[in-house]
């Protein structure tokens, strides 16, 4: 085997990633790897915004072909890079911000209330008023909110700009419960209350609907957005002037090559569950399937869906191609509302955007003979909400070595806790890790790398990097540190004043 090459795993259970050109190019270059590493340590997450815009224009695409006036707003909570919020206002979508911290940065990176809205789950006095005294459309969540937003908009003497989140949709037989949002069918009565004099809420002004519903039901968008469209027609009705409908995130993506890689690894793991097959994960973990107590297989993959077929842009152009039952789309019902349609793609924005990449510091045998790897990062920095990350890992080997028999291995992290075990499947590779060979996760920007991020035991923060520019003859100078840009625009503003 040749020195500085790199491999993806392998094997009868592998989970073949989509891949892109700059990734591929970026690590086949194990020197630029090597200078990164050294210059920032590990692990580092490494962003191509150049993708970023690609994933932009097929949603906008999208809205062209239906002649649906839409707006994108990244849901900047699924990556905490500032470029990319940089990035998407100077693309001509808007941003999607949860929190003071995101609203502030959204707003110093150029942000305004015509492209920032602020969806925070939670949110105090301060961030409201950051969020009036710039203007910025405030999606209201509840009663308290209202009361809050109306008094600290009078406090400041201005109006606030306010959307109404709305939850319940009936679909089917069945409500979709939601922690968030006004019950569409308990609230909506004391909303049409409230807003029909100009008196209960004077200083606020209301100008849109939002939902945001959990899972990937293109089913359920459609009904939510035709449920939402009644709603908006009757709010206009009392005179208010609503311009958007917000249809949250959700979109699914699709993570994976191969849909018989999917189905084989998910067959492969009920049998090791019931015992008919060997092992494919740390400890037999089920990732969701159990033994019920006459041994017979329980439970559901807990994992994000990482195959799908309609992801993206076509999961997008098949809500708006839902029908109501006159048999209208959600795209005619949009058009004849005039109404703006908002998305928040979150996830489905980074695909193919980053990759995040830890340095091996030790293999070793445990117990039941299983290679260990231990890598410098830990499991905060690859973490997700489901049960496991199912796309196999690349290892970058820089040593020379003569072992030259395949390998499998479990990759383990920094943290002092049994279960920092990376990924929970076992992998393998043409050969062994060496100390100092690099693994790469890739696809990792949604949510992977920053969301569920720790610092404990001290540990710094992953460092996040930025490719703004095609990715063939990668130097050292054409990746840029994240951390740089408030940096560099503070120093700019303090020029200027
Ligand atoms: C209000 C809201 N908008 C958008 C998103 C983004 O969702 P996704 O990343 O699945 O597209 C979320 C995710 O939790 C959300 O809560």
């Amino acid at each position: 085997m040749d020195n500085n090459t790199y491999f993806k795993s392998t094997g009868k259970n592998q989970l073949t990633p989509i891949t892109s050109t700059w990734m591929h190019q970026f690590m086949g270059n194990s020197e630029l790897v090597e200078e990164l590493v050294e210059k920032y340590g590990s692990p580092i997450n490494v962003h191509h915004i150049p993708s970023f815009h690609k994933n932009i224009m097929e949603y906008q695409e999208v809205f062209e072909n239906f002649e649906v006036n839409g707006q994108i707003y990244f849901a900047r909570k699924a990556n905490k890079s500032q470029i990319l919020v940089k990035s998407a206002i100077e693309f001509g979508i808007g941003v999607d911000t949860a929190s003071y911290r995101e609203l502030e940065q959204a707003i110093s990176l150029g942000g305004t209330n015509d492209n920032v809205v602020l969806t925070a789950a939670i949110k105090n006095e301060a961030l409201m008023r950051l969020a009036i005294q710039n203007q910025i459309p405030i999606i209201i969540d509840n009663l308290d909110e209202l009361q809050l937003a109306n008094k600290v908009a009078g406090d400041l003497n201005q109006k606030a700009t306010i959307g109404l989140r709305i939850s319940g949709f009936q679909v089917g037989k069945q409500k979709l419960y939601s922690r968030f949002g006004f019950d569409i069918e308990q609230d909506v009565y004391n909303l049409k209350v409230w807003f029909s004099d100009s008196s209960t809420f004077k200083n606020l002004q209301l100008t849109g609907f939002h939902f945001h519903l959990d899972g990937y039901s293109i089913e359920e968008r459609g009904e939510a957005t035709i449920q939402s469209l009644t709603i908006v027609q009757q709010f206009r009705q009392m005179g208010h002037h609503i311009e958007f409908l917000d249809i949250g995130g959700g979109i699914l993506m699709n993570y994976l090559e191969s849909k018989a890689e999917w189905v084989t690894f998910q067959n492969n793991l009920k049998d090791a569950v019931l015992g008919k097959g060997e092992a494919i994960t740390f400890n037999n973990n089920g990732l969701g399937f159990s033994l019920n107590d006459k041994y017979q297989l329980q439970g559901d993959l807990k994992t994000y869906p990482y195959y799908n077929e309609v992801n993206g842009a076509k999961f997008l152009s098949e809500v708006l191609s839902y029908k109501n039952e006159n048999g209208q789309t959600v795209a005619e019902l949009i058009k004849e509302a005039n109404i703006q349609m908002r998305i928040e793609p979150g996830r489905s924005l980074l695909n193919q955007v980053g990759l995040t990449l830890g340095t091996v510091a030790h293999r070793k045998r445990d117990a039941k003979g299983n290679w260990l790897v231990g890598l410098e990062m830990n499991m905060s920095q690859l973490k997700s909400s489901s049960a496991d990350f199912l796309l196999d890992p690349f290892v970058i080997y820089r040593s020379e070595t003569e072992e030259n028999e395949s390998a499998e291995v479990y990759f383990t992290g920094a943290y002092c806790l049994e279960q920092d075990v990376l990924l929970k499947r076992k992998l393998v590779f043409p050969r062994l890790p060496s100390r100092g060979d690099y693994v790469a996760f890739v696809n990792t920007a949604g949510y992977m790398m920053h969301f569920y991020e720790t610092e404990a035991h001290l540990f710094e923060l992953s460092q996040n990097l930025y490719i703004n520019r095609e990715a063939e003859n990668l130097e050292v100078e054409h990746i840029h540190n994240d951390s740089n840009l408030i940096r560099e625009k503070e120093t700019v503003d303090m020029k200027e004043n």
